[in-house]
């Protein structure tokens, strides 16, 4: 019965996306009829798909943030009224009942998981946690300090060297297989990066931990004593991890899902990510936030001198962990965020300078007419930092924390085109502004 309400519901979403409204454009006189698409979530968009072939013409989007790159059905955000949610399920939702591992499981294979499926995933992670033992030796390659983010992105490549069989046509059992050792590899290899960091013997992962008490395991035991696992230490990163799971077409996403067009490989496409992530307007920001609040920390302002020097321009500051491309309304990760902020430190009986700033700059800003007028409120980097530096994740690392919680998203966008038969490379088109045509000059009669 379920099956049939839910073939029924998809077929009725196939005729929305093919409903017969058009939009019209004019171009010297002659009128072009374009086709409207209208999502299961009422978004529109006009499909312009012919519009070269039919016009000549091209449209242009700087930063994409007028156009949609894919039919997706992974993750809905509603940007105007703070909504997102995974597979149709509120965040709300899945941070208060569900695991990183369950959500992994839901954002990739559209359902949350069953007893049976979910166990089988679990072994899965486990079985494929170790790296290869000769990757002991890349990690003996990289400087001390090396940035955990280019260690993290070169050696997911490097993983892939000892597995051959990654090419060939989609396959959904190897993905199957790929997906776990992905997910599960990306946190040993962080973890084994901030070891060699330090100078300290790597500790390899216990097939009797959790994914994120594994994390937590190779991060920080020792050989001689286990790291103690806090409960409510493992839940806030498991939090974080949850969070982070995916956020439809963001930078890192749209590009796995670039690499993924060209059939590469789903190692590639992973290492990928990583970069684009890595940047501070993006994935990079939770560190950004952690250095803008200890500079404000160390000045001894209160954050009023620093929110006047962000408005203006000339100082080319940026309220980091604030503003977002798509939430025009508080990002609602942040609100989770938040609020397990003050829960974690009352447990572990801390408190954290840095908060208090974050709290202050949060206020002034929410009531400051230059971040209303722009639509500016705090994203999911503004106080994820504030978790992670009570757990004693260490600064560099926050970034590869998001990577690792990202992930499953980026893996689940890549299968969303390695599954579709009509799937086309990414190549977007431009418009030139260089020079027109011109001779060579040969060298000598150049001034
Ligand atoms: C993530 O896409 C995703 O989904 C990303 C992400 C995910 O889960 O994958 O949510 C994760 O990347 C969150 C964003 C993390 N980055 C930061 O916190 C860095 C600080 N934020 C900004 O750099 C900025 O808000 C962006 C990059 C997030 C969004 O940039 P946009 O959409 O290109 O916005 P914009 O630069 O056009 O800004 C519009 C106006 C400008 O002022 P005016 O020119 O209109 O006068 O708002 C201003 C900007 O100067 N502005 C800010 C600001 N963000 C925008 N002013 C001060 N501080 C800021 N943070």
């Amino acid at each position: 019965m379920r099956l049939m309400m839910w073939q029924a519901a998809e077929q009725t979403r196939n005729q929305r996306l093919r409903m017969n409204k058009t939009a019209k454009l004019e171009i010297d006189g002659k009128v072009y009829e374009l086709p409207i698409v209208i999502g299961t979530e009422g978004e529109r968009a006009i499909d312009i798909s012919t519009l070269r072939r039919d016009t000549g013409y091209i449209t242009l989007d700087d930063g994409y943030a007028n156009t949609g790159s894919c039919l997706s059905r992974i993750t809905f955000i509603d940007g105007e009224k703070g909504i997102l949610r995974y597979r149709g399920i509120p965040i709300e939702d899945l941070a208060h009942n569900s695991t990183f591992v369950e959500v992994a499981y839901l954002i990739i294979y559209g359902e949350l998981p069953n007893q049976k499926q979910l166990k089988r995933f679990s072994d899965l992670l486990t079985q494929n946690e170790n790296l290869h033992e000769d990757m002991k030796f890349h990690f003996e390659g990289f400087p001390y300090n090396a940035h955990p983010m280019a260690i993290l992105s070169s050696m997911i490549n490097a993983s892939s060297c000892f597995y051959l069989d990654l090419r060939g046509p989609y396959d959904p059992k190897r993905f199957e297989v790929e997906a776990a050792r992905i997910i599960s590899q990306v946190r040993t290899i962080a973890a084994f990066s901030y070891r060699k960091s330090l100078g300290l013997p790597i500790i390899y992962p216990k097939p009797t931990n959790k994914y994120t008490a594994n994390f937590l395991h190779m991060m920080f035991s020792e050989p001689y004593q286990e790291y103690p696992l806090q409960p409510e230490v493992v839940r806030a990163l498991d939090l974080i991890f949850l969070l982070h799971a995916d956020h439809e077409q963001n930078c890192s996403t749209a590009t796995t899902r670039f690499i993924a067009s060209s059939q590469a490989n789903l190692f590639a496409c992973a290492a990928a990510g990583v970069c684009a992530l890595w940047g501070p307007l993006h994935g990079g920001a939770n560190q950004a936030v952690i250095e803008m609040l200890q500079q404000i920390l160390e000045t001894g302002d209160d954050g009023s001198k620093f929110i006047t020097e962000v408005k203006d321009k000339k100082s080319g500051k940026k309220l980091m962990g604030f503003g977002h491309r798509v939430y025009k309304h508080y990002d609602p990760r942040a609100k989770i965020i938040k609020q397990r902020c003050d829960q974690l430190l009352k447990v572990l009986h801390r408190e954290d300078p840095l908060l208090d700033i974050a709290k202050r700059l949060e206020q002034a800003a929410l009531n400051d007419s230059y971040f209303i007028e722009r639509k500016l409120y705090p994203n999911v980097d503004f106080y994820s930092g504030i978790i992670m530096r009570a757990i004693g994740i260490p600064l560099e690392m926050f970034t590869v924390i998001f990577a690792i919680g990202r992930m499953p998203g980026w893996i689940a966008n890549c299968r969303e085109i390695m599954e579709s038969s009509d799937s086309r490379i990414y190549r977007p088109r431009q418009i030139y502004m260089g020079q027109t045509e011109r001779p060579y000059v040969p060298i000598e009669e150049r001034t």
